[in-house]
């Protein structure tokens, strides 16, 4: 790794799972609790958007309580540290990476802590309830949504992401099953720009095959590991 210079990480619900953030997919996880096409789609807003503001409303208020863990700091740690391009992709809708210090993170998939106006399309920080349709602190019009990308609509900032991958000698997939496009794809882009790929996960994922190098076992062990030989 001591060719590397500039770096592109993703980042998915498993970097989380250990301060106490439900993932997706795992057993018990959160698309077994709530069906997508009942939370997380436009068409569902459109149709019970009481359910949907509760919903958000409840993740909101739970991830406050949640406090970054060591992989999040190892990688703040390496954002500090490392000289050249680095990017923390996060698929993430948390805010812990920011909690633990890190300043080059990207969220592709919106944020818990915002409020997206549909009036005046002005996100504001927003901490509190959605579900009494309060106004937006720019335009007062009462008609705020989660700032959160759901299924169908196009992820944030794609073209700073591909620019990232195209500059990038090393891509780290970290805590993603790697079944949501586009960031599912993005190993396969990096492959073909001829990047290095190393994958941190728990178990294999369905991408797996895809990269150079995957180290399993939890992010609390494996990322702070990983950090340590970059920024030694
Ligand atoms: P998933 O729930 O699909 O996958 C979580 C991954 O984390 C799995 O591969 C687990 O093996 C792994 N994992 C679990 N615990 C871990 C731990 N302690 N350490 C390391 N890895 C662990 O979550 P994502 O891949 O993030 O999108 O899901 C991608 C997107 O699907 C989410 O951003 C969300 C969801 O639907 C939207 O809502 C748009």
């Amino acid at each position: 790794m001591s060719q590397i210079r500039n770096i592109v990480i993703l980042t998915g619900a498993g970097i989380s799972a250990e301060s106490g953030i439900d993932t997706f997919r795992s057993a018990g996880g959160l698309w077994e609790q709530h069906r997508v096409e009942d939370v997380a789609t436009p068409e569902a807003f459109g149709r019970d958007p009481n359910l949907v503001l509760r919903f958000y409303d409840m993740r909101r208020a739970a991830i406050q309580e949640k406090l970054p863990n060591a992989a999040h700091f190892a990688l703040a740690e390496l954002d500090t540290n490392w000289k050249g391009n680095l990017l923390i992709v996060t698929q993430n809708v948390d805010d812990l990476h920011t909690r633990a210090g890190a300043r080059r993170v990207l969220h592709m998939h919106g944020e818990h802590l915002k409020a997206w106006c549909t009036s005046c399309d002005v996100r504001s920080y927003w901490r509190g309830p959605l579900l009494d349709r309060p106004p937006c602190p720019v335009c007062q019009a009462r008609t705020l949504r989660p700032d959160v990308v759901w299924f169908g609509e196009m992820p944030y900032r794609m073209g700073e992401i591909y620019g990232a991958l195209r500059e990038a000698d090393l891509f780290v997939s970290i805590g993603t099953s790697g079944a949501v496009y586009p960031a599912a794809g993005f190993v396969q882009n990096a492959r073909e720009l001829g990047i290095q790929t190393l994958e941190l996960n728990l178990e294999r994922s369905q991408g797996s095959a895809l990269f150079h190098e995957t180290r399993l076992g939890p992010a609390t062990e494996v990322v702070p590991a990983w950090v340590a030989e970059m920024i030694k």
